[in-house]
């Protein structure tokens, strides 16, 4: 069994490489640009990991993880312009730095690129992989959609931004480490627990991604601190301030959703803190946390199998960027 930093290691000098052609530049480069600037190559990670939890890493696993690191970046660079999110990984999104358009086409042709990547696999294993891609794929559309109609809405309940979050982010790496599972050879009872692990886990792991949008360290955080806020997401952190908030700090905060002030920010997170939005968020990734790891325990395979992916679901749910 490789640890999760080995795999990422191995995973990205597999990545590492041109992925597109060099004309026209100007619809490439911005590409390439944006898998350069980094990422936690999380996902293919995830698929390599659920391959080797049953069985040695195939070479297809590299593909589908490339796949999905395709497709997820793809997710990214239309998500900045939705968000209209100046940075990320700590340097300019591709619609700020070649504009809206170009940003546009960019993550079409990568999404292309993606499926370019599926297309690899052996014959045995592209029906279901792909069944599996193109669901996820639908959902991961759902989820957006929804995030940004909540935008708009006063508030919205837990089990809706539950819901939004799951298909927004977390199907994506349940279906990643599925994927792996496939290739290993589990039976149908594992790859669901392992489905089941993932999407637990992938709610623990977008709670983080929204407590550090707003209480994030900017040196190490990589995108704007507070870019929720100016967008009005209905995130749980908001959704906990409108619960628990005083009458006077609701009609406050109803007013600052209303108008875009130059201190939003800052008005916003002082109003989080004094709801102890952040205890908040412990408590709910814990239980996300706990979840998933039931799940896991639950699949039939030697416990120390399971260490790495104990070890990266650690390390999700408390990463810094
Ligand atoms: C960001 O995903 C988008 C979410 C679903 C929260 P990551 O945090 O995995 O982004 P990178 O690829 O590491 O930059
Ligand atoms: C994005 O969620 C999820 C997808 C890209 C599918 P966010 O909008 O919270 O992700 P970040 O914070 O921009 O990475
Ligand atoms: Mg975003
Ligand atoms: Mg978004
Ligand atoms: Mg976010």
């Amino acid at each position: 069994m490789q640890s999760f930093e080995l795999l990422s290691q191995k995973f990205a000098i597999h990545f590492d490489k041109r992925h597109f052609p060099a004309e026209p530049a100007t619809l490439y480069d911005p590409n390439e640009y944006f898998l350069k600037i980094g990422g936690k190559r999380i996902r293919p990670v995830l698929c390599l990991m659920g391959n080797e939890l049953f069985e040695e890493i195939k070479e297809d696993a590299w593909h589908v993880g490339t796949a999905i690191e395709l497709f997820h970046n793809f997710t990214l660079i239309h998500d900045d312009i939705m968000d209209k999110a100046p940075l990320r990984r700590g340097m300019e999104t591709v619609h700020t730095k070649f504009g809206e358009n170009t940003a546009i086409l960019a993550g079409d042709v990568m999404l292309v690129a993606a499926y370019e990547e599926l297309n690899k696999i052996s014959v045995e294993y592209i029906q279901s992989i792909l069944r599996l891609f193109n669901t996820t794929a639908k959902e991961v559309c759902e989820g957006q959609q929804m995030d940004m109609d909540f935008e708009s809405m006063d508030t919205v309940s837990l089990d809706a931004y539950l819901k939004m979050i799951e298909l927004k982010t977390s199907v994506a790496l349940a279906a990643s480490l599925q994927t792996g599972a496939i290739l290993g050879g589990a039976g149908e009872r594992n790859q669901h627990l392992l489905y089941d692990f993932g999407k637990k886990l992938g709610i623990a792991f977008q709670v983080q991604d929204d407590y550090l949008d707003a209480f994030g360290d900017p040196k190490k955080f990589g995108k704007q601190v507070g870019g929720d806020i100016l967008a009005n997401k209905k995130t749980f952190l908001l959704l906990h301030a409108l619960e628990t908030a005083s009458p006077a700090q609701k009609k406050e905060l109803q007013q600052l959703l209303a108008n875009n002030s130059a201190d939003k920010i800052e008005k916003v997170l002082t109003i989080y803190r004094d709801c102890k939005v952040d205890e908040w968020a412990l408590t709910l990734k814990n239980k996300y946390l706990d979840e998933a790891l039931a799940h896991l325990d639950d699949i039939a395979v030697l416990s120390k199998r399971k260490q790495p992916l104990k070890d990266l679901a650690q390390f999700l749910v408390k990463r810094e960027h």
